[in-house]
């Protein structure tokens, strides 16, 4: 352990911990299981104090518009996977992450699409516990300011309905899960950490229910970014699919010998006490952006017209297809690394130094389980 990594949080008042609230109604998302032909309209029709369920889980050809509220989300390969951001343009995480909805890079499941030259280079990662793409993103092309440094989304929260609310993954790399004849199981445990042109979409195998498993999609550990919850090598401009071995859990590391566990506090200044480490990977092939990504150029008239439910804004963005590679805000890997991040808008800003020696995607996001 070379490396030190400080990493002071200025924790503003409200912290995660401060939205807890009780309420005996709750329908925990995490416990919400359907077979994907089964999705019922909403799974989690009945909200709390946060309100409720913004968009619907039933998505077919007739939602797949750039003014979709589909809170499906599928994450399949490199080429056909979605990611949550705001249906509201030049939004945050901060703001949006109850009313979140699904953005793909293919067509087919009834939600927006990613418009050509959102995705910037992309790491797809097998391992024996978890499913993994991590990468670059023009975060405007997905409704996100560009100086927004972003944040966690996961099934629980503080109230347990999740992130986006009644948001729910569904994968075909697990086929052993599959409960009706669509080629798609549910992934009970993922998060999503998306900000500073970063993100990171890790599912874990919903066959597994060990506590390794649980540890490895862990989501109390959102103040510290993908560089600790995803280690990965992804490279701007570089699209590739590994295998790999997966990662420590998050929080987990030696020192002197001894195995010790870190937990993010919940308040004050603090640093971790280590630095993440890359897991190896192998059988790295790599792709051509332009072939994998061939659909997502937008027809420009798609996207007017269609009506949007609960006042979630119709963002009309057909005219975003245009601007392939443009790249907002110029940040990358190295930028990130030694960046501080977080002097705008959010509860909680991040500084981090001295993290150097990380590659790959390794932005310090903030906030909010
Ligand atoms: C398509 O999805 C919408 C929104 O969930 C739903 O209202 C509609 O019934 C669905 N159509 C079909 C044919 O399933
Ligand atoms: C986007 O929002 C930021 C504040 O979050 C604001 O400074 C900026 O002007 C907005 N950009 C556009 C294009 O509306
Ligand atoms: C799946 O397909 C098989 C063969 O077509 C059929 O017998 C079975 O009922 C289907 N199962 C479901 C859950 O739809």
């Amino acid at each position: 352990m070379s490396t030190i990594v400080a990493l002071s949080v200025l924790v503003a008042a409200a912290i995660s911990g401060a939205h807890a609230q009780t309420t005996t109604t709750v329908a925990p998302l995490a416990d919400q299981t359907y077979a994907y032909s089964a999705l019922p309209y909403q799974v989690e029709p009945i909200g709390d104090i946060r309100g409720n369920q913004v968009g619907y889980n039933r998505c077919n050809s007739s939602t797949e518009t750039q003014d979709s509220l589909c809170q499906t989300l599928i994450v399949n390969t490199i080429d056909d996977f979605c990611l949550w951001s705001s249906p509201k343009e030049n939004d945050t995480i901060g703001v949006s992450e109850a009313y979140e909805v699904a953005w793909c890079a293919k067509h087919g499941h009834g939600t927006r699409i990613m418009p050509a030259g959102t995705l910037q280079g992309v790491q797809h990662i097998t391992t024996p516990d978890y499913i993994m793409i991590v990468g670059f993103i023009d975060q405007t092309q997905v409704n996100l300011a560009a100086s927004d440094y972003g944040g966690e989304l996961d099934p629980h929260g503080a109230d347990e309905l999740g992130n986006p609310m009644g948001g729910v993954v569904y994968s075909n790399q697990y086929p052993s899960g599959n409960t009706d004849n669509s080629s798609l199981s549910q992934v009970i445990e993922w998060n999503e950490f998306i900000g500073n042109n970063q993100f990171c979409i890790k599912i874990c195998n919903p066959s597994e229910t060990t506590p390794t498993n649980v540890g490895l999609c862990n989501n109390v550990y959102d103040e510290v970014g993908i560089s600790y919850n995803c280690p990965n090598s992804a490279q701007k401009g570089v699209f590739e699919v590994c295998d790999g071995d997966s990662m420590t859990p998050i929080g987990q590391y030696v020192s002197d010998g001894v195995t010790t566990t870190w937990t993010q506090p919940w308040s004050g200044t603090w640093t971790v006490p280590y630095t993440p480490t890359v897991p190896a990977s192998s059988n790295c092939r790599t792709y051509a952006s332009t072939d994998l990504y061939t659909s997502n150029s937008l027809p420009t008239s798609s996207a007017s017209g269609s009506g949007s439910a609960s006042g979630a804004s119709a963002t009309g963005s057909g005219a975003k297809a245009s601007g392939s590679g443009a790249s907002a805000s110029g940040s990358s890997a190295g930028a990130s690394a030694t960046g501080t991040s977080g002097n705008s808008s959010g509860a909680h800003h991040v500084i981090v130094s001295g993290l150097a020696t990380v590659l790959g995607v390794g932005a310090a996001l903030a906030f909010l389980a």
